[in-house]
């Protein structure tokens, strides 16, 4: 990635409908003619601990809710505002910026479709959660994780749902959401855009069996978990390019298209990239995304092919953020693999740990 504040254009890419968009496309972070740093390791000691959003603590909800509500309260223009953070999936995923600018100036970066997919989403999800703790003073905040592997976990967290609390918005609402999917239905993780009116516990028995075909049967190896390689000069790759990782081709697109609203020109929110971001379930969504990044890892002691790349081109490919302090920093493939660094985890429940084990279609 370029040097975001200066090399930045209008989201265009992936925007079928762009007269019609109901999110802007001017995606470019705001430029405080700040330098970019070199990342630094978190030094703290406390790992920040992702829970299950359906199983979430009272206490842990209220402080989600009121981190997402400082976010929305700070001005449109601050690095950290809830727009801000939106618009930086809409400019790294909708041709915001061209690759590393003294080589590739004509060619967009797009971060899908490929084995960029995993880490940069990883890199996205770790500042905003620094960036939210910081937001509520809580060194120890940890985002929820939509736990759609787990039968329980599998509608949209309820306290995405209600449009207000006690006579307030609820800063977890959208607008831009399918209805009918949001009250009390099961997510299809294999979702088409067509729904298939089975009972609950066939959609469940289907879910399980999607989620044992990304993380095993399509992910025997590096290339076809990650996704295909994708290096400084390449084009944009198709989201119905074959090399896609099973995970994203799988039941990560099909979460986006379930829950962004059909009736809308571009499918928002998160039917689309430029849009997604300004859903928060799309955060609790990509938490769960990483999460099976880390499941399938320790998958390896079985599948002996679980290992990340190792390639060059991919332990060193860089993207650019706004960090907690809102320092412009580069961070780098390499630096995300090892979660104990980065001092963040998932809870795991052990009883229910990889109900879909057993689910081998
Ligand atoms: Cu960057 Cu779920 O998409």
């Amino acid at each position: 990635a370029p040097d975001i504040t200066s090399i930045c254009k209008d989201a265009s890419a992936g925007i079928r409908n762009q007269d019609a968009a109901v999110r802007t496309r001017k995606c470019c972070p705001p430029s405080l003619g700040k330098t970019i740093k070199p990342f630094v390791f978190p030094k703290e000691k406390t790992v920040r601990m992702r829970w299950p959003a359906h199983a979430g603590t009272k206490e842990q909800v209220e402080k989600y809710r009121a981190a997402i509500q400082a976010m929305r309260d700070l001005p449109e223009d601050h690095p950290h505002s809830f727009n801000s953070q939106a618009k930086i999936h809409c400019a790294y995923c909708n041709g915001g910026y061209t690759q590393v600018e003294s080589n590739f100036p004509d060619i967009d970066i797009q971060i899908h479709n490929s084995w960029l997919f995993f880490p940069f989403h990883r890199w996205y999800l770790y500042f905003y959660e620094r960036i939210l703790g910081k937001l509520i003073n809580d060194p120890t905040f940890a985002l929820p994780y939509w736990k759609w592997d787990e039968p329980k976990g599998m509608p949209i967290p309820e306290m995405f749902v209600a449009e207000k609390i006690n006579g307030k918005a609820n800063p977890l609402y959208d607008g831009y959401r399918n209805a009918a999917h949001v009250q009390d239905r099961l997510v299809d993780l294999d979702y088409d855009g067509t729904d298939k009116d089975i009972p609950d516990q066939t959609q469940v028995a289907c879910n399980l069996s999607t989620v044992y075909r990304d993380l095993v049967r399509n992910g025997v190896d590096t290339i076809s978990f990650f996704g295909g390689e994708y290096v400084a000069g390449d084009s944009p790759v198709a989201n119905n390019d074959p090399s896609v990782g099973s995970v994203e081709a799988g039941s990560h697109t099909a979460v986006h298209r379930w829950v962004g609203d059909p009736t809308q020109p571009n499918g928002e929110d998160m039917g689309n990239f430029y849009s997604a971001g300004y859903d928060p379930s799309f955060y609790i969504h990509h938490s769960n995304v990483d999460r099976m990044w880390k499941l399938w890892k320790e998958l390896g002691r079985d599948y002996p092919g679980h290992v990340e790349p190792t390639e060059p081109d991919w332990l060193n490919a860089s993207y650019v953020f706004y960090d907690e302090n809102e320092d412009l920093v580069r961070v780098y493939n390499k630096d995300c693999v090892d979660l104990g660094k980065l001092k963040y985890n998932f809870i795991e429940n052990s009883k229910e740990v990889f109900p879909w084990r057993k689910s081998r279609p």
